[in-house]
């Protein structure tokens, strides 16, 4: 059977998509103009799941400096979670955080986000600290989470 969905890097043209995608996954969601300075800041890893159409349905953005990296916003549409998208999304951009040096990826996400913190916690990524007060819309703390190369698939719990 052919592959449905197709990763490849984001596009100005996907910003728009991007967007939408956005305000379907998150109740604090990137606007257009944020996305588009994620995708143009220094390092920026942006890659996105297209359909067959070549729309995206799914999107990861992060950034590599020095030895280290940062996911910076991971959404799959509502309508195709559940399919290894997210997954598929989270290992390409860590693949490409290494490959650009980063030796330790870091992230935020919300103790209340239990489909995320699976998702990290297959990956790999374990707990490295709280921010207090990190989140608005609705005020949440943030668990901060790491990973690196070396570590094995669930290594350690978050
Ligand atoms: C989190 C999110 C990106 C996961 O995307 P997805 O494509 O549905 O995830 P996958 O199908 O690749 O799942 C990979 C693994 O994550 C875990 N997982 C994903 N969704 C889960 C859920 N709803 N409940 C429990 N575990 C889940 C599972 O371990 C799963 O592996 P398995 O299917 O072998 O059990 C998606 O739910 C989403 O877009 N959420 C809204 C945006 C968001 O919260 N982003 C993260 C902000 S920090």
């Amino acid at each position: 059977m052919a592959e449905p969905f197709r990763i490849r890097p984001t596009t100005p043209d996907d910003l728009g998509a991007l967007a939408l995608l956005e305000q379907g996954a998150f109740s604090d969601p990137w606007t257009s103009e944020m996305l588009t300075e994620a995708m143009q800041t220094r390092g920026a890893v942006a890659l996105v799941a297209a359909d067959a159409t070549g729309r995206p349905v799914a999107s990861v953005m992060a950034r590599a400096a020095a030895d280290e990296g940062e996911i910076l916003t991971i959404a799959v549409d509502p309508e195709v979670r559940g399919q290894g998208l997210g997954r598929r999304l989270l290992d390409a951009a860590l693949g490409e955080l290494v490959a650009r040096g980063a030796r330790t990826v870091w992230l935020e996400v919300r103790p209340s986000n239990q489909a995320a913190r699976a998702l990290y916690r297959a990956v790999g990524f374990a707990a490295a600290g709280v921010r207090r007060g990190y989140y608005r819309r609705p005020p949440e703390d943030a668990l901060v989470l790491s990973w690196h190369p070396s570590a094995p698939d669930g290594a350690a719990p978050q």
